[in-house]
């Protein structure tokens, strides 16, 4: 992709609410050139192609928008991956990868870690409570999620900061345009990253711990045996595609939370009041800016979809942001209401492919907003810094997030 349709992808990344408008109100599905795909965004529309993973493959759902340059490319053949994840597997495959998933997520391994997030989330606002402001990405958002993920991997406290270094790096090189020399220290820290995964897992296989790396490990190579190298490609592959899906996204839904209860400071102040409202907070924001606003699919055969005949390998980007701004589900979508009654959104999607990681998400969202309510009720978004929302469809989140009290 070159600058100048990158740069249009950029606008419409940064707000797709009009485009998704225009979608759900033409007749049949609308094709997009800039994201290269049929987009899909009525909320019945989006849960049929999720309901019919057999016709609809999620082998493109993870297609990146630029590929590396060969400097880069030269890098990233010195790493691990590159093998299909759970969330690009279909039917059998599919089910095999995400199973030790769905146990790891268990909501009695979720209780178990969330003392440590608690933990966590209080320290990190120690961290800023005196100051009078905080640039609340940095110092909160792009951290809590790395550290409780990593917990709950099994990941050592000092290996964090390079996994999420990692993840947010190999975002930017595969759905941004960065310079040749980005590209190079781009691809070194995503290499850097699978290095210190694959040491943990092979350390697992010789030293197996209660933790879920090991669970992963005996789960994708059974047995005892040293891993053979396509086996470390896979495991690795498999723990970068889990921690990028619960770090950065939960980095993500903090931020916005946080964002629309300020722009909306009496929703704000009532939950500050009355914080038993705070699952239902969390459940607005999911629905009302959706961190992964939509993801590819693929059709394994002619279908029909909305009245649209597609031919098979046709892409479709199925938008869970803009089944979730669908006045057909969701009365009065357009606006930020915690009070409203929780319908089902989709923000977590649905079906085969749904967020197993819901429950550890919702869980940091819910800790980080009692945190903010209950120590600074007085936070104001800082007036003299703008919010801009960063150019992504599966990271939603303002670039920096600048709040005073
Ligand atoms: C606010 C936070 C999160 C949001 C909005 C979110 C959203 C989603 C959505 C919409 C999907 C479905 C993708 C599809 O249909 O192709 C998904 C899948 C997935 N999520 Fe999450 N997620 C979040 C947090 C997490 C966390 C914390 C974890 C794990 C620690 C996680 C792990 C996964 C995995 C492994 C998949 C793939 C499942 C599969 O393909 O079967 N997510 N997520």
């Amino acid at each position: 992709m070159d600058r100048e349709a990158h740069g249009r992808l950029d606008a419409l990344q940064r707000d797709p609410y009009p485009l998704y408008e225009l979608a759900r109100r033409t007749p049949g599905l609308l094709h997009v050139a800039e994201l290269d795909a049929w987009l899909v965004a009525r909320d019945e529309d989006v849960r049929e192609v999720l309901r019919r993973p057999g016709d609809f493959s999620s082998g493109n759902a993870l297609r990146p928008d630029t590929v590396p340059s060969p400097a880069a490319r030269a890098v990233l053949d010195g790493g691990f991956g590159g093998r299909p994840v759970v969330v690009t597997a279909d039917g059998a495959r599919h089910r095999e990868l995400r199973a030790p998933i769905v146990r790891g997520l268990s909501p009695a391994r979720v209780a178990a870690v969330l003392p440590y997030a608690a933990e966590r989330a209080a320290a990190l606002v120690d961290g800023f409570v005196k100051d009078g402001h905080v640039e609340l990405m940095s110092a909160y958002a792009r951290r809590l999620p790395g550290e409780v993920v990593g917990r709950l991997l099994g990941l050592g406290p000092e290996d964090v900061p390079a996994v999420v270094r990692g993840g947010l790096r190999a975002e930017e090189l595969l759905f941004r345009p960065l310079p040749e020399d980005e590209q190079v220290a781009a691809a070194r820290d995503m290499v850097a990253k699978q290095h210190l995964l694959d040491a943990c897992v092979r350390d697992r296989r010789a030293r197996p711990r209660e933790d879920l790396v090991t669970e992963l490990v005996a789960s994708l190579a059974p047995g005892d045996g040293e891993l053979t190298l396509d086996q470390r490609h896979e495991i690795v592959g498999h723990l970068q595609n889990l921690l990028i899906a619960g770090h950065l996204t939960t980095t993500a839904l903090i931020g916005n939370a946080v964002l629309h209860l300020l722009r909306h400071p009496r929703q704000w102040e009532l939950l500050c009041a009355e914080p038993d409202r705070i699952p239902a907070a969390v459940e607005e924001a999911a629905r009302y800016d959706s961190v992964l606003q939509g993801f590819r699919r693929i059709t394994t055969r002619r279908v029909s979809l909305a009245g649209t005949q597609l031919p098979a390998g046709a892409a479709v980007f199925v938008a869970f942001g803009a089944a979730n701004r669908d006045g057909a589900r969701h009365a009065r979508p357009d606006e930020f209401d915690i009070t409203r009654d929780p319908d089902r959104h989709l923000a977590f999607g649905l079906g085969a492919h749904s967020c197993p990681g819901g429950q550890l998400a919702r869980e940091q969202v819910r800790l980080t907003l009692e945190q903010l309510t209950t120590r600074l009720p007085g936070l104001r978004l800082a007036a003299d810094r703008a919010v801009t929302m960063r150019p992504t469809m599966i990271h939603r989140s303002p670039e920096a997030l600048h709040l005073v009290w």
